[in-house]
C-alpha cells in the first residue's frame, strides 16, 4: 500500500462511519459502532499494524494520516454518546407530561361540626375552652359527683393510665370542672374534644369518640335557658327553623334534674322514617342543672349561683348532619 492508497481507505473508512453513525439512536447501536470502528478487530487497529510497511521516512505521514481519522471517529463516538444519555435522562424526566392526579379529601365531618358549633356558641358569647385527655380520676369522676362505686367509673368503661389516679378522660364533663376552678361565675363555655371508652367498635360505638361539652353559670340561670340555648345550636347547626326539642327525666350524677333530649327527626320532620326508627324522635345529648355537689367541689357557692350543663356527641351529629349512617366510616380514612 502506498500513501494515496492508504488516504483513499482512510476516506473511504470515513464516508462508512459518517454513513452509519446516523442510524445510532441507542446505547447497543453505539457500542456496535465503537466495537466495528475502533476497537480490536477494526479497520483502524489493522492499519496501524502497516505503518511498519511503510518507507521509514513515511512513517511519519502515515502514523498522522490513520491517526487524525481515528480522532475524528473517536469524538463523534463521544458526542454520539452523550446525545444518547440526554435523550435517555429526558425519558425519565419528561417535564412535559401532566402531573400525577391526587385524591383531594374534604374537611373530615367531625372537625366540620366542631367549627360549625364554636362558630355558634361564640356568637352566643361561649368561650372555646379545651382540657387535658388524659385527666386525673378527680376531675373526670369525684368532682362530678361520681362516686366511686358509679357503674361509670367500673374497669369495663374506663381506661386508666397507671395507678396514678390518671384515666383516659371518658367524657368531656372535667373541662366544666377545670372551667370552674379557673374563673368565678358568670361563665359560659364550650369544651370540644375527644373522649374515650373501653367499647369495641360497631356502627354506632368506638373506643375514641368526640363531644362537645357546654356550661353556663351565672344567676338565676334557669332550665328555660339551657333550652333556649340548646334550641338556637341545635336549629342553626342543622339549619331548620322547625326542629323540636324535648326533654326526658333522665340521671347523671353531676346534674339535678338532668334530662336526655330528644330532636325531632330532621329527615321525616317528625312523621317516622328508617332513621328516627319511625318514632319521628331522635335521641340527641344528656343534660340538666349543675347539681349543688359539683358547685361544692369547686367552691362556687350554689345558694347564689345556678347552671345548666350539656353533654354531645358529635359522632352523632355529624352522622345526621351529612346523613352517615355508620360511624366506622370516619376513622376509616377512605377518602
Ligand atoms: N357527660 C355526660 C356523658 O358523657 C353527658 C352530660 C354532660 C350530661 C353534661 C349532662 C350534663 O354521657
Amino acid at each position: 500500500m502506498n500513501i494515496d492508497e492508504l488516504k483513499e481507505t482512510l476516506d473511504e473508512l470515513k464516508q462508512k462511519f459518517d454513513k452509519k453513525k446516523n442510524n445510532i439512536d441507542d446505547k447497543e447501536s453505539w457500542n456496535d459502532l465503537r466495537v466495528e470502528f475502533l476497537g480490536r478487530k477494526s479497520k483502524i487497529k489493522d492499519l496501524f499494524g502497516l505503518i511498519g510497511d511503510f518507507e521509514p521516512e513515511d512513517r511519519r505521514e502515515v502514523g498522522k494520516l490513520i491517526n487524525d481519522t481515528k480522532d475524528y471517529i473517536q469524538k463523534e463516538i463521544d458526542r454520539l454518546k452523550e446525545k444518547i444519555e440526554k435523550a435517555e435522562d429526558k425519558i425519565k424526566y419528561d417535564l412535559t407530561l401532566p402531573s400525577r392526579k391526587r385524591d383531594i379529601g374534604k374537611e373530615h365531618p367531625i372537625t366540620s361540626i366542631f367549627k360549625l358549633s364554636k362558630e355558634i356558641f361564640s356568637k352566643m358569647g361561649f368561650d372555646i375552652k379545651k382540657g387535658p385527655e388524659i385527666e386525673e380520676e378527680w376531675y373526670n369522676f369525684d368532682a362530678l359527683n361520681i362516686p366511686i362505686s358509679h357503674p361509670a367509673r367500673d374497669e369495663q368503661d374506663t381506661f386508666y393510665i397507671n395507678e396514678d389516679k390518671k384515666v383516659l378522660r371518658t367524657h368531656t364533663s372535667p373541662v366544666q370542672i377545670r372551667a370552674m376552678l379557673e374563673e368565678n361565675p358568670p361563665l359560659a363555655m364550650i369544651a370540644p374534644g375527644k373522649v374515650y371508652r373501653s367499647d369495641s367498635i360497631d356502627a354506632s360505638h368506638s373506643p375514641v369518640f368526640h363531644q362537645i361539652e357546654g356550661l353556663l353559670v351565672d344567676k338565676n340561670v334557669k332550665f328555660s335557658d339551657l333550652k333556649g340555648v340548646l334550641y338556637k345550636y341545635l336549629s342553626e347547626l342543622f339549619n331548620e327553623s322547625s326542629i323540636e326539642l324535648r326533654f326526658y327525666n333522665n340521671y347523671f350524677p353531676f346534674t339535678e334534674p338532668s334530662a336526655e333530649m330528644h330532636m325531632s327527626c330532621i329527615f321525616c320532620e317528625g312523621k317516622g322514617c328508617k332513621v328516627c326508627n319511625y318514632s319521628g324522635w331522635i335521641e340527641l345529648l344528656g343534660c340538666g342543672m349543675v347539681d349543688p355537689n359539683v358547685f361544692e367541689a369547686v367552691d362556687i357557692d350554689s345558694e347564689k349561683y345556678t347552671g345548666f350543663a350539656f353533654g354531645v356527641g358529635v359522632e352523632r351529629l355529624a352522622l345526621l348532619k351529612y346523613n352517615i349512617h355508620d360511624m366506622r366510616y370516619f376513622y376509616e380514612n377512605d377518602i
